[in-house]
């Protein structure tokens, strides 16, 4: 019988099922007026996560809750000005920040949980430190 396995309840950011309906769903890392935010979204037969922040011009990807992805949920979508990232990169394949990339967020899934990597990587934190100015 396999050891058990020891999860920290506060980097959990969904189980797998929650990511069936819209390919994607946003979650929400601190507290106060400017917390991290980002989404997890399934990119083939694993969890890619990202802030959710625009190399555009900051803005949030989505306007209706976790919906990130094309109509065929193929690409991830900028509702602000239609920028398409690839999943599995989040690099911009088109639209006006064609060739940047979102920030990445690294992700764990232990059984059926998506959580956050240990230790959150520095460019996630100072990048939405950024959306304050
Ligand atoms: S803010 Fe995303 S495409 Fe302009």
């Amino acid at each position: 019988m396999p050891a058990p396995v020891e999860i920290d309840l506060e980097r959990v950011i969904c189980r797998l099922a929650d990511l069936a309906e819209h390919g994607a769903r946003a979650f929400t890392l601190g507290g106060g007026d400017w917390p991290m935010r980002g989404f997890v979204v399934r990119a083939g037969n694993g969890v890619r996560g990202y802030l959710n922040r625009c190399p555009h011009a900051g803005h949030p990807l989505n306007l209706l809750p976790h919906r990130f992805l094309t109509p065929d949920h193929a690409l991830i979508l900028c509702t602000s000005h239609g920028a398409l990232f690839e999943k599995e990169s989040g690099r911009c394949l088109a639209g006006p920040c064609s060739g940047q990339a979102l920030v990445a967020i690294p992700l764990l899934v232990v059984a059926d949980l998506v959580l956050l990597a240990d230790p959150v990587p520095p460019a996630a934190t100072t990048a939405a430190a950024r959306r304050t100015r």
